[in-house]
């Protein structure tokens, strides 16, 4: 298996502090079956994206781990002004492995509407962006509609394996499982931090999505799909989304409706139909 996102470069972001931690990380990852793994350290308000040590210490972990695992290097690029400007000045940084494909992560906070144009500005660059853990942000939860469009639009959509069972609570896990059934998920990925709390596991999310999905479809976003992207290809072929939020899930609008009415908001349908085809 393939993990595009994983936060194993020590000392840099809130992952690993120290080398032997990170050691540790990698060596559960591939007694769990990961072959690859893209480091992607956070570029982010709290963590600034230092290459120049980055690199070296991914240099020190290769050569530690003696080819027990093929290391790529990515970014868990925030959506901030700043990276923004610089990725279009400098294209293709922060792409995973220099060759397009870039994580992009939204604030729990909001997504205003220029957010809209510079991922359009970034992808007219060359960027292929992939939408980190939609599944896990509270605005997206609320508005699925967005991720349909950015999703109609092209975009690729990456879920923490780990939501698929529960590891983020109720709401993404409903969210994610929903994805799931309706093939909007293009990738599996740990987005591991810790070898207890925040692990490196795959091989779970892999059969829990060969139980619900069939086989083809775990060996798609754990391995065909993410490995295309590691080496730098166009993905094959996908299944075609099934694109009409028509439905409310069960237990799924609850928390957010009761939200949304102490808020004093209306509260449309939470899934509305979003397209006809
Ligand atoms: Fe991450």
């Amino acid at each position: 298996m393939i993990d595009l996102h994983h936060h194993l470069v020590y000392g840099v972001d809130d992952g690993p502090a120290d080398l032997e931690t990170a050691l540790k990380m990698a060596r559960a990852a591939a007694a769990d079956g990961i072959t690859h793994i893209v480091c992607t350290p956070h570029a982010s308000d709290d963590y600034f994206y230092d290459l120049p040590v980055i690199e070296e210490r991914l240099e020190v972990l290769r050569r530690e781990l003696h080819g027990l695992l093929t290391l790529g290097l990515g970014c868990d690029f925030h959506l901030n002004a700043r990276n923004i400007e610089d990725a279009l000045a400098n294209f293709p940084r922060y792409s995973i492995n220099a060759r397009g494909y870039l994580l992009v992560e939204f604030s729990d906070l909001g997504i205003p509407p220029q957010l809209h144009h510079a991922m359009e500005q970034l992808a007219n660059a060359g960027y292929k962006l992939i939408i980190t853990h939609p599944e896990r942000n509270p605005i997206l939860q609320r508005k699925p509609e967005i991720l349909s469009d950015w999703l109609k639009g092209g975009y690729l959509v990456q879920v923490t394996a780990s939501s698929l069972y529960g590891r983020f609570g109720a709401t993404a896990q409903r969210f994610s499982n929903e994805l799931l059934d309706r093939d909007w998920i293009h990738f599996l990925a740990t987005d591991a931090h810790h070898v207890e709390w925040r692990p490196p596991h795959l091989r779970k999310g892999f059969e829990y999505v060969s139980k619900r999905k069939g086989a083809a479809t775990a060996e798609r976003l754990c391995v065909t799909n993410p490995l295309a992207v590691f080496e730098g290809r166009a993905l094959p072929a996908q299944p075609e989304m099934a694109g009409l939020w028509d439905c409310e899930l069960p237990g799924f609008s609850a928390t957010q409706d009761a939200r949304t009415q102490a808020e004093g908001k209306a509260k449309p349908g939470l899934f509305k139909r979003l397209f006809n085809r």
